[in-house]
């Protein structure tokens, strides 16, 4: 509980620090952090769609359906998801809300779930999801523990999105995501069916569950 609490406090000073401490901050925490990444092997990569942006993978991704983003933060690209996917639910989890612009997010289909990610996502059903996107801890421990309470819930054929497929942010320092995505599909198997471009080479990739 305690540790909890100071978690969700130090996340909510992070995100009010001024950039150039942010930057420090996490520079700082990843010195000494450098791991070996094996690649994925050819057959998870065969059928990959080559996507403009994040947005166009959107477009290719499934209508109508149960999507849930993991880290919302101002609500951005949950704008996206529902004017592009329509979805039926979009459930958005985040540890704090201060900042979000609800605007145009007030719908009965968008519905805001206040917590840690892989606390919440862990307590809906079994292959409830179309998709679920990760976009919340970019640490190594947090994305792995994101996609492994996340997995079940995408149904089969269903996809786990991550954002942020990085090493290394230009402006932030080091990610685990990349790492992190990498390690979950290669245990899981579930191949790779769309990878996003995005200029600064913080890409979106999104595994499929296998039927
Ligand atoms: C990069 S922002 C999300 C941006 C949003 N997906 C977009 O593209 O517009 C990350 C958000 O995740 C939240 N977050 C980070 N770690 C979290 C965790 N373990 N549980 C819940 N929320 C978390 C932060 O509060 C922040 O709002």
């Amino acid at each position: 509980m305690l540790r909890e609490t100071l978690k969700r406090l130090e996340m909510r000073a992070r995100t009010r620090m001024p950039e150039p401490i942010r930057r420090a901050y996490r520079l700082a925490r990843s010195l000494g952090d450098a791991h070996p990444v094996p690649g994925l092997p050819e057959e998870l990569l065969a059928d990959c769609t080559f996507c403009a942006s994040r947005e166009a993978m959107l477009d290719r991704l499934p209508k109508g359906g149960r999507i849930a983003e993991l880290g919302t933060y101002r609500g951005d690209f949950a704008r996206q998801i529902l004017a592009r996917c329509r979805p039926a639910e979009l459930h958005l989890v985040d540890i704090d809300y201060s900042l979000f612009d609800a605007w145009d997010l007030t719908g009965s289909e968008v519905v805001r779930h206040l917590g840690f990610t892989h606390q919440v996502v862990a307590g809906f059903p079994d292959a409830h999801f179309d998709f679920v996107y990760i976009d919340a801890d970019h640490s190594y421990e947090g994305c792995h523990r994101d996609a492994l309470a996340a997995a079940p819930k995408v149904r089969p054929g269903g996809y786990l999105v991550f954002n942020d497929f990085a090493h290394i942010d230009p402006w932030l320092g080091r990610y685990g995501v990349h790492r992190a995505a990498t390690d979950f599909a290669r245990a899981a198997a579930w191949p790779m069916a769309f990878f996003a471009f995005q200029p600064a080479g913080l890409y979106d990739v999104a595994f499929q569950r296998p039927e």
